[in-house]
């Protein structure tokens, strides 16, 4: 008897003990899938960095007093003004741009606004700064080639080139997109899908960036690689496209404004016109749509909707979003975009494609505005949510993309331009009458 409760006891144990041994297993799976998947997900990382570094090893380093990380900023009249921006690793004496119809140049701009980027606290002490020098050109010819040259304590850079925007009319086109905050190839990829789409259609002139840069807009760091990719955009024949900036929700603190040669005391809202025809005012969505801002807003439509063919809004955060829920920008800006009839809002951090179907008084009417976007610039790209109204009959996805504004006389021609060229949607407006 006390045998058979011996072995009994042996089994008990022994069944215990695989039981035990299983549950631990199977604790284990798992386990072993996340560290596989963490191993597989850094690879693939690293696989990606290095891929990321055959597109960036040729770019011009932030080195000395040699300019780099140049970019044409357009806040204002792109057919008679830009900014010409660069960075320089020391601070330097003398800044200045060459510039004119040819490559002999003829006119000089002294920088009339240099400094030190700032450093964000845990950046000081490990990351070294650099410095920036803005030349705002005035008096330009519209529809002109403008070559320049950049020069820092007598370190010229390479010569460049853009175009400026035409005094009346609307043969021209321009990229929009936003959110390159991360996926670092995938944004060196999508910057040279820009530079050979410039090549492929001259006509584009402009690149209206819908805001999310970089993933900490305080980090110096992160401001610096996105200002050396921005340089993959530039066309191999030394053409520039011209930035329209706008603050994205990433976008804090003070390098946005340092970047883009914004005034300390302005807001981050601007229109930009490209000729008397096409306006795309700039707003900003990261503080109150109300008081000071939709005072402008209003101003600004009121004295822009009778002279523009095509008047345009950008911002970060959609108004009718695909993917988040709408902020309170919604209900102050929308009914102001009706009443001066604004043809496109662009928007961006949804992180997905985006067409609404026409929209007035929050409602399906095809006399309203579309809002286009929502940005695929690299950063990783979320799935849209299609039950809400105003994406029945529009077009959502889920891939990175550009999209391409054929300006005409009577039409507006939209296109979402995926990675591998493909065309995910084209649409048409019709000019108001
Ligand atoms: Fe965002």
């Amino acid at each position: 008897m006390n045998n058979i409760f011996k072995l009994f006891l042996s089994l008990m144990l022994a069944f215990t003990f695989a039981l035990h041994s299983e549950a631990k297993e199977e604790k284990k799976k798992p386990k072993k899938k996340i560290t596989r998947e963490t191993k597989q997900s850094k690879e693939q990382r690293e696989k990606e960095k290095s891929e990321a570094l055959k597109f960036t090893a040729k770019l011009t380093p932030l080195k000395g007093t040699t300019p780099a990380q140049w970019r044409v900023i357009w806040t204002g009249d792109a057919a008679r003004e830009a900014t010409i921006s660069w960075s320089t690793a020391e601070k330097g004496k003398t800044h200045k741009v060459y510039y004119g119809e040819t490559k002999e140049f003829g006119s000089e701009q002294s920088c009339q606004r240099n400094g030190e980027y700032t450093l964000y606290k845990s950046e000081k002490g490990k990351v070294s700064s650099a410095y920036y020098h803005h030349s705002l050109i005035k008096n330009l010819k519209p529809s002109t080639k403008y070559y320049f040259v950049m020069e820092s304590d007598g370190v010229k850079s390479k010569t460049l080139y853009f175009i400026t925007a035409p005094e009346k009319g609307t043969d021209f086109s321009m990229i929009h997109g936003g959110d390159s905050r991360s996926g670092h190839l995938a944004r060196c990829k999508i910057n040279v899908k820009m530079a050979e789409m410039m090549k492929e259609t001259p006509k584009i002139i402009a690149f209206a960036h819908g805001g999310d840069y970089i993933v900490s807009g305080k980090k110096w760091q992160q401001w610096r690689l996105w200002l050396s990719h921005n340089e993959l955009t530039n066309g191999d024949d030394g053409r520039v496209l011209p930035i329209i900036p706008t603050r994205g929700n990433h976008d804090g603190g003070p390098l946005y404004k340092e970047i883009f040669n914004i005034d300390e005391d302005q807001p981050d809202w601007h229109t930009t016109r490209l000729g008397s025809d096409v306006a795309i005012v700039t707003l900003d969505t990261n503080v109150s749509g109300g008081g000071p801002q939709s005072k402008w807003l209003e101003s600004e439509l009121k004295r822009l909707r009778p002279q523009s063919k095509w008047l345009l809004t950008q911002y970060h955060r959609p108004l009718y979003p695909a993917v988040k829920g709408p902020p309170a920008h919604t209900k102050i800006f929308c009914p102001i975009f009706d009443k001066y009839q604004v043809d496109v809002g662009l928007e961006a951090d949804g992180h997905c494609i985006k067409r609404t179907i026409p929209i007035k008084g929050n409602k399906p009417d095809p006399s309203g505005t579309i809002y286009v976007g929502e940005g695929g610039l690299g950063v990783g790209q979320r799935k849209p949510n299609n039950k809400h109204w105003y994406l029945d009959g529009g077009v959502t996805g889920s891939e990175h993309h550009v999209m391409l504004f054929d300006f005409k006389n009577e039409s507006l021609r939209i296109r979402t331009v995926l990675l591998n060229g493909e065309i995910y949607d084209d649409h048409k407006l019709t000019v108001r009458k």
